[in-house]
């Protein structure tokens, strides 16, 4: 696709609704969001920052719904970083009450979108009644095939790799693994989600350009995508904003471009 056919999105003349051919976008397989900005669009609106990222957890149905639009088959979400846990005790409090109430409350809507919910991150060290709530919406929607939602929580790429890692270190201790059959291959297949395709696109909004520790590995061939709206008000213009970018790019894998 040349610059030329930047003329057919009609978004560059910034409208509020972007008319476009759909029928031209490429549609990633995975998209991955990192759901940032709550806390500036509660101050904004002199608002608490609770408020913001129940407004924030509210916008991801928003999400799923357009993304089902687009027929994207896997969202994932960056909703609590195992660095979070340094905020103050009374956020975290709040965002596991959040995460708690969340399942429960949109399971309908979750099924009616026909959306199946998967987590990835430290689950394991989470307390008793988040595994549970994780337990629940996993089993509850594993017939659902339209789409997959992948909840970050307690997530690191860091601590991801790193629990891969004492993962095949204790089959190597044990004798039932070489280590020098451990490839990219086989280490990818010890990560969290194997199954699970790598992020094609990782939109971050809020206006930071970083990925802080978000799919360390999984994204190491993503395309980025960066939008100043805070995440609560991140709606389909932006979603379609990020796919016409998305289709623009040359993925080259390191190769060279198949228009070359
Ligand atoms: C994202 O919003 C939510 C989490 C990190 C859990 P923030 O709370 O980081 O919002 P800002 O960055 O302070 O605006
Ligand atoms: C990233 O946002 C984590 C989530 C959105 C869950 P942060 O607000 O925690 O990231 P930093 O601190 O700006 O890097
Ligand atoms: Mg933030």
């Amino acid at each position: 696709m040349s610059s030329n056919d930047e003329s057919r999105f009609s978004f560059f003349s910034r409208k509020k609704t972007p008319s476009i051919d759909e029928s031209e976008l490429k549609i990633p397989t995975h998209i991955a969001v990192i759901m940032d900005g709550n806390g500036r669009w509660a101050k904004k609106r002199m608002l608490p920052r609770s408020a913001g990222h129940r407004a924030g957890a509210d916008n991801l149905k928003t999400l799923c719904k357009n993304c089902g639009h687009y027929g994207i088959k896997y969202v994932t979400v960056y909703a609590f970083s195992t660095e979070n846990w340094s905020r103050p005790e009374s956020e975290v409090h709040t965002l596991m009450e959040l995460f708690v109430e969340y399942f429960d409350r949109y399971d309908p809507e979750l099924e009616q979108e026909g959306i199946r919910v998967r987590f990835t991150g430290d689950i394991e060290a989470l307390p008793e009644n988040i595994r549970a709530v994780c337990k629940r919406a996993e089993e509850g929607s594993k017939h659902r095939t339209r789409m997959t939602l992948i909840v970050a929580f307690n997530y690191g790429g860091r601590r991801e790799i790193v629990q891969t890692c004492q993962k095949l270190a204790q089959r190597v201790k044990d004798g039932s693994l070489d280590p020098s059959s451990i490839t990219e291959e086989m280490f990818a297949s010890n990560l969290y989600l194997p199954d699970v395709p790598d992020p094609d696109l990782i939109i971050r909004p809020s206006g930071e350009e970083r990925t802080s520790n978000f799919l360390v590995w999984e994204g190491a061939y993503s395309e980025l995508w960066f939008s100043d709206v805070l995440w609560p008000d991140f709606g389909m213009q932006e979603l379609t904003e990020a796919l016409v970018a998305y289709t623009k790019r040359d993925r080259r894998f390191g190769g060279l471009s198949k228009e070359k």
